[in-house]
């Protein structure tokens, strides 16, 4: 047992802000020897900021670090890897056409730590894969394992630097079943070894098989820090949520007849991977579906995007029933508006100038003889800046000057521009401050109240129980339950999403 004074990690009055946002107050954290901690919270709690704060990657505004007890300060993460601590990042950086035992070796040779060959630091390797009993073939290439794998790499990386506390980031978001239980196998093997574990999730049956103390972040403050025993699910939901407050509630609408869509049995293969996932969602109704990271959400609005063509099932659109759409050209045809979660990447060019971005999906029906009828142009795209309230110095100004809210209240113009009958939006106010969130909350409403069937995918909860009639949640590539009424709040969502 830990007492105050030896403890291996300590980090005290942790603060940072970027720009005018405060994103960690003061925030305390120890961690013992052999001791595991899970640090859970909501999506923007500020877990991966506090994560890159105590490895280095990041300064804190104020606040001080001591390892061992004593006071270090990191200025990158190779100092902390130095001191024996070691940071798995959710994405993992690595060099895919060497072996695994070359990207051991890379991080350590030549080495300070009196490795003298490639050929000895491959066998300390083996040791201490076997040591704790890490099984995977040293001669892989890095492309051919799996991200499991992969992170097992990184986890003999730090252990090879003698690491003596590792931080792992949402370490099993993308991982199965089986997958999550060898890590965490091994993670116990090395708490009994006496490395200190933070791990960072936000699933809940995962805190209860595994950790010894739980620490939730709110809005950037530590609220609570207890012994699992002496917490339930509930009462740790109720933490990592404070009072819940309702933003924009739509008046729910009653809703007959068949799907206007209708997803039949949708499977895949890989990760994550659905199972048997059937949903429907009607004219002039929203649906939410709600899931964590890894919980198979993110695949279905892409698959419904034609993002992702690894689904197999049938979809019924518009009384045809087809296969999945094969791109995101098929999706369109189809009838479907598609806004994409990565919006810079997927749905706005950002050289172009507002009226264009929001006129794109139209151009085909707007020119003739390869012109573009400007008049007919800039009277819709006129119409939908000002529905939208988008804030601009002039429309011929390039999308990507503009701030985040912004730019996704014209993607999401540029979507309904065409009227669409079906829409499906991935994660539509990431990013967005919060008075352009409500703004296109209300325009969501509006807009399945003209009759369009509307799906909103997220892995926001506050917004999966306020802007939908009914909500799905999805865990483990499984539909977990509905919730819709009374029934749906934040906390029944998570509790569907995360507890076993
Ligand atoms: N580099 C950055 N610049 C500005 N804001 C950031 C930056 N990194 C994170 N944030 C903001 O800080 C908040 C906390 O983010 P993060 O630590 O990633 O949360 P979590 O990991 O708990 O989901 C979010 O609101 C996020 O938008
Ligand atoms: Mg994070």
């Amino acid at each position: 047992m830990t007492t105050v004074g030896d403890y291996l990690f300590e980090a005290r009055g942790l603060t940072k802000s970027y720009g005018p946002n405060r994103i960690l107050s003061h925030v305390d954290f120890t961690l013992g020897k052999g001791q595991s901690v899970a640090l859970i919270g909501e999506n923007g709690a500020g877990k991966s900021t506090f994560a890159k704060i105590i490895t280095g990657v990041i300064k804190p505004d104020t606040g001080t670090l001591a390892f061992d007890g004593i006071d270090v300060v990191f200025t990158a993460p190779r100092d902390a890897l130095a001191a024996g601590l070691a940071f798995i990042p959710q994405e993992l950086a690595y060099v895919p056409h060497l072996t695994v035992a070359e990207n051991i070796v890379l991080g350590q040779w030549p080495g300070k730590s009196g490795w003298t060959s490639p050929g000895r630091i491959r066998a300390r390797a083996r040791d201490v894969c076997e040591r704790y009993g890490i099984d995977f073939d040293l001669d892989a290439q890095m492309h051919q394992l799996k991200l499991a794998e992969r992170q097992l790499v990184e986890i003999v990386k730090a252990l090879m630097r003698e690491a003596r506390m590792i931080v792992l980031d949402e370490p099993t978001a993308a991982l199965n079943e089986q997958e999550s239980t060898t890590l965490f196998g091994i993670l116990r093997r090395l708490n009994d070894q006496g490395v200190g574990i933070l791990y960072i999730s936000h699933r809940m049956d995962e805190v209860y098989r595994f950790s010894d103390r739980v620490d939730v972040l709110r809005n950037g403050n530590r609220v609570a820090s207890v012994r699992p025993q002496e917490t339930s699910p509930r009462e740790l939901i109720a933490h990592m949520l404070g009072q819940e407050k309702e933003e924009f509630v739509r008046e729910t609408v009653a809703h007959s007849g068949s799907g206007a869509i209708q997803l039949h049995s949708w499977h895949s293969s890989g990760l994550p991977a659905l199972q048997d996932v059937s949903l429907e969602v009607q004219a002039g109704e929203i649906v939410g579906l709600y899931g964590v990271r890894g919980s198979g959400a993110d695949l279905v609005a892409e698959a419904l995007g034609g993002l992702a063509q690894t689904v197999s099932g049938e979809i019924t659109i518009g009384g045809k029933t087809r296969q999945p759409f094969a791109s995101p050209y098929d999706a369109g045809n189809a009838g479907v508006a598609f806004v994409p979660a990565e919006r810079k990447r997927n749905g706005l060019v950002l050289g172009l100038p507002i009226r264009r971005n929001i006129t794109l999906t139209l151009l085909r029906s707007l020119s003739r003889f390869g012109f573009v009828d400007a008049a007919a142009e800039k009277a819709i795209s006129d119409d939908l800046i000002r529905r939208f309230d988008v804030r601009f110095r002039g429309e011929d100004q390039p999308v990507g000057r503009l701030s985040g809210g912004n730019q996704q209240k014209i993607l999401l113009a540029s979507r309904i521009a065409a009227k669409p009958r079906y829409l499906v939006l991935h994660e539509p106010t990431r990013g967005v401050d919060v008075g352009a969130r409500v703004e296109i909350h209300r325009l969501l409403a509006g807009i399945a109240d003209e009759g369009c069937a509307t799906l909103v995918v997220t892995s926001d909860v506050e917004e999966a129980v306020t802007v939908p009639d009914r909500l799905i949640v999805i865990k483990d590539g499984r539909i977990a339950g509905e919730l819709s009424g009374s029934s749906m709040t934040q906390a029944n969502a998570i509790s569907l999403a995360t507890e076993d």
